[in-house]
């Protein structure tokens, strides 16, 4: 088992010593974390807003409706109608027609641009539009863009095509808990906890953490003993790249070696109100067709079988470790000035990375109207 030490060296991934940022992150290190980053946050699956027709939630501290027109278009924006400010929530009679929004108090109708197209007794102002959130759909997952004071997006999700052939259905869970998005990322740097609070053994890293402006990529191997169908004890031996687009988005790609098998599994913590944060996990993994070794029963079963059972296993499995987390992400305080040890990971390189998020009003970039 090898830890690398790095706490000596946790300084070096920050700005010049002295400079105008370096103050600038030390005064963002150093104080109480804003409840809403800037970034890309989950808001919904495609499949979810097709089910519902129309879905509303707090998100960002954002009263929200989220639909689709017949093409597909998603639209998030504010639930407030521009015209004498109704609710626009199915629990307020908000209702879609035709892919139209149509408000409940004098049935305006707003396209998926969010602009006014109708109303019932006289042409459509041109001035009423919805407050509208830039959205993103990501192999079939909502993301929308949350900008302080309303800055447009300043960076993108990943662009790259995702293989689906031969990869199962997602498996999607949502928790709600009292946490912050940066304090939950930083899970992924935090190799001790793994250990301590997962019981994963073998906790390795092949690789520091690389840091590309928004991007960031922490590897990390394992093993972890874990009892299947209440009898055989299995241990997994697992490689995880976790890929960081912001504090919104986590992409892990899991490669389990003993048994030869794929997952991807995205965690997205979304805030609600200030407080609270969804942290919806979506699982996804890879036919196995040869395995290395079998899992207990699997091997009666036919092949296209296998990877959903093994899908809904491991989200489970996921979604064991993420409670134990809430545990203590639920009850922490953010301690601006850690004391941290050698087996800690790259926590405070973590920190200067997440300070990007929290731009100040000077730094508008095309503030949004
Ligand atoms: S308040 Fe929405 S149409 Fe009047
Ligand atoms: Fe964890």
């Amino acid at each position: 088992m090898t830890v690398q030490p790095d706490t000596d060296r946790a300084g070096a991934d920050g700005p010049e010593p002295g400079t105008a940022a370096a103050q600038r992150r030390q005064a963002i290190l150093a104080s109480e974390l804003s409840p809403f980053p800037e970034g890309w946050y989950f808001v919904a699956s495609r499949k979810a807003v097709q089910r519902a027709g129309l879905i509303q939630k707090t998100w960002m501290g954002e009263n929200i409706v989220v639909w689709s027109d017949a093409e597909g278009r998603i639209c998030v924006a504010e639930a407030v109608c521009p015209h004498l400010g109704a609710d626009l929530g199915p629990s307020a009679g908000g209702e879609i027609c035709d892919g139209r929004l149509v408000c409940p108090f004098h049935g305006y109708e707003f396209d998926a641009t969010g602009q006014c197209v109708a109303t019932p007794f006289a042409p459509a102002p041109k001035t009423a539009k919805l407050r509208v959130f830039e959205a993103h759909d990501l192999h079939g997952l909502i993301f929308a863009w949350w900008g302080i004071d309303g800055r447009p997006p300043q960076w993108t999700l990943p662009t790259e095509p995702l293989e689906q052939e031969g990869w199962c259905d997602y498996q999607i869970t949502t928790l709600r808990f009292p946490g912050h998005p940066q304090e939950t990322t930083e899970n992924s740097v935090d190799l001790a906890h793994l250990r301590y609070v997962h019981g994963y053994d073998n906790v390795d890293r092949p690789e520091r953490m690389l840091v590309d402006g928004h991007r960031l990529l922490s590897r990390f191997d394992f093993r972890r003993p874990r009892t299947v169908a209440k009898f055989a004890t299995l241990t997994f031996d697992v490689s995880a790249d976790t890929h960081i687009y912001g504090l919104g988005y986590s992409f892990v790609e899991i490669r389990e070696h003993s048994i030869g098998m794929n997952m991807r599994l995205w965690v997205l913590a979304a805030p609600v109100d200030g407080t609270l944060i969804d942290m919806t996990l979506v699982s996804q993994v890879r036919e196995i067709r040869k395995p290395k070794r079998w899992i207990v029963g699997l091997g009666f079963l036919p092949a296209r079988f296998r990877a959903p059972l093994i899908n809904r296993f491991m989200a489970s499995q996921q979604k064991e470790d993420v409670l134990q987390d809430v545990v203590i992400w639920g009850r922490k305080q953010y301690t601006s000035r850690p004391r941290l040890c050698r087996s800690d990971g790259e926590i405070m390189p973590f920190r200067y990375y997440c300070a990007q998020f929290y731009p100040e009003p000077g730094d508008s970039n095309g503030a949004a109207t």
